[in-house]
């Protein structure tokens, strides 16, 4: 049980040397908020509240943080809500990825300086998550996650729209001439029309599955669309369920281990999950010294096939998945494949919880191991001459007439290169080419989505959908096409990748899980010698300290110091 005087709202009390004074003192300026001496007493849940008027996705999020109070309340403890930063994908420049480091520090730092014993961590949009679960692990304060959950589909002239695979799939429509400016603007209103989260499985729902399935997260809560009943009822129980972590001080480390992090990548293989998830659960793994390597992803990839047929990879939305059982449907599907004695936030471990979970879900979305969506799981790491250290692929998501591809490369130098040659009629390229995008890794310049690099407009109009694509960077969650992400090292830190000229040849072969650039060791020397970086050298601010310490891709893209090398390192610091 919690001993009043070193909880609540008395922890972390020194301020003025004279302890009873302090605790005086806060205690008036609590009173001044207009809470009664008696709630004072009580064990404090903090709410880190994520929403900005800058994040579609978390616009709800008011009346969920109602519900979380009733159920702290409830709980018989006290709620308090505080503000964190607030990452709305759309809207963050020059990329949300540069400052999911930040609301992680954020996350960190405020559960730690902020007297309260647990914590309930409300995001959604996609770095959100990520940020919250690494920041309240290094915290090593009590913390739960909820989710503000996926939006619901919109219709255009009949057909279902979710964001944000149709707005790419009608995009390349546009762009090839299949559709007009006045139809594409109609689509617009209707792509993305409730609160909430993607509705495909992108990013924000795959950490949402990612959380559930690690164990830090309600079972059954990650599907729940944002403006279903269910969700309030989730909020509210995960109020109640943080009062009892923070009463049984159950801290997160206890949770995430190495074998709910396996768990964790099960999940993601099997729901056809975002390749952004697997850096940000490198990061979150990578804060209590757990290491996640493309070969353990590769390992379990092998056995683990996708069985949930939702967009990209397959035909149905978030709001299908949850009617059909939601996660536990997925996991029961693959409970021999997964270690059943981690414990989760209810304090039961993920066994006892699947067991409990209803047997019915429909098979057209959660399809059952004899009939999956994709044999094999819908992720495969690469390695080879262009990427040393890795690079990633999903396949599932890829054209499988392109898994054994050689082809010319078309290189791209930046970001602006690219945006400024793509569509030009001169632009010398086929429809066998590789193109190739480079400078866009996460020191050169934040690891931006640019991976999805968009089909020529000479070859869209010709028809061509898909091409080899090879980067530095990141994709959406919600693309799809063959395109191989994350290489590493990246090109500003001189990578193989910075020394690609056109007309090389390239070859990817998924079967042997490998990406070569095809140019002889003399000639390879030969361009290394003159290699000159294009990193940017920020002099200030986060920029700079963004710049100085962020990893690569195989490391989370967290910052060197903040990653552990080990459960102890972990426990020395968030004591
Ligand atoms: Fe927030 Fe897609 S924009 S989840
Ligand atoms: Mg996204």
């Amino acid at each position: 049980m919690l001993d009043n005087k070193q909880r609540g709202l008395y922890r972390g009390l020194t301020h003025y040397g004279d302890i009873e004074f302090s605790r005086y003192l806060r205690r008036s300026f609590a009173r001044s908020m207009g809470y009664s001496g008696d709630e004072l007493d009580r064990p404090i849940i903090g709410i880190a509240d994520s929403r900005s008027g800058f994040n579609n996705c978390h616009r709800h999020f008011p009346e969920l943080i109602e519900a979380v109070k009733r159920g702290v309340l409830a709980a018989g403890a006290l709620p308090i809500t505080f503000p964190t930063v607030s990452l709305g994908e759309p809207f963050i420049y020059p990329t949300s990825m540069m400052f999911r480091n930040l609301m992680s520090m954020d996350v960190e730092e405020m559960v730690r300086a902020q007297p309260m014993d647990g914590v309930v961590l409300v995001g959604g949009c996609d770095k959100t998550v990520p940020a919250q679960l690494m920041g309240a692990l290094s915290a090593g304060r009590p913390a739960i996650q909820l989710v503000g959950g996926p939006m619901m589909t919109g219709r255009y002239m009949g057909e279902r729209l979710g964001a944000c695979t149709d707005c790419r799939r009608h995009w390349s429509n546009f762009r090839g001439g299949d559709i007009s400016s006045e139809q594409i603007e109609e689509i617009e209103g209707q792509l993305a029309t409730t609160a909430g989260t993607c509705a495909v499985m992108g990013t924000a729902s795959t950490m949402a599955c990612i959380a559930e399935a690690i164990g830090m997260m309600l079972p059954r809560s990650a599907t729940i669309p944002a403006v279903h009943a269910d969700r309030l009822r989730a909020a509210e129980a995960t109020g109640r369920q943080a009062v009892w972590l923070a009463r049984q001080n159950v801290t997160p480390d206890r949770i995430v281990t190495q074998k709910s992090v396996e768990n964790a990548l099960r999940v993601l293989l099997a729901v056809g999950g975002s390749t952004n998830a697997l850096i940000h659960l490198t990061a979150i793994a990578g804060r209590l010294g757990i290491t996640v390597s493309l070969d353990l992803l590769n390992k379990l990839s092998k056995d683990t096939p996708v069985l949930v047929n939702l967009k990209p990879t397959g035909t149905h939305y978030m709001e299908d998945l949850n009617a059909a059982g939601g996660l536990p449907a997925v996991m029961r599907e693959i409970r021999d494949l997964l270690h059943l004695d981690c414990l989760t936030v209810t304090g039961r471990k993920l066994g006892e919880e699947l067991d409990d979970a209803q047997l019915w879900s429909d098979t057209n979305v959660v399809r059952r191991r004899a009939d999956p969506v994709y044999e094999g799981g819908g992720l495969r790491a690469l390695y080879g001459s262009l990427a040393p250290q890795g690079a990633l692929i999903k396949v599932a998501a890829a054209d499988e007439r392109l898994f054994e591809h050689e082809g010319r490369a078309v290189v791209f130098d930046t970001l602006e290169d690219m945006a400024d040659r793509l569509d030009s009629p001169d632009l010398d390229v086929n429809a066998d080419d590789i193109l190739v995008l480079r400078n866009a890794g996460p020191k050169a310049s934040a690891m931006p989505e640019a991976g999805y690099i968009p089909i020529p407009s000479k070859l869209a109009h010709a028809g061509v959908r898909d091409m080899v694509r090879i980067s530095d960077a990141r994709m959406s969650g919600t693309a799809y096409g063959t395109v191989v992400l994350h290489v590493t090292p990246e090109a500003a830190i001189g990578g193989p990748l910075a020394f690609v000229q056109n007309g090389d040849r390239i070859r990817l072969s998924v079967s042997r899980q490998r990406i070569d650039l095809l140019v002889d060791a003399v000639e390879m020397a030969r361009r290394m010698a003159n290699f000159e970086s294009k990193e940017p050298m920020s002099l200030r601010g986060y920029a700079w300290l963004y710049q100085k310490h962020v990893l690569q891709a195989d490391q989370g893209c967290d910052f060197d110091f903040l990653r552990c090398e080990s459960h102890d390192e972990h426990r020395s610091i968030s004591t």
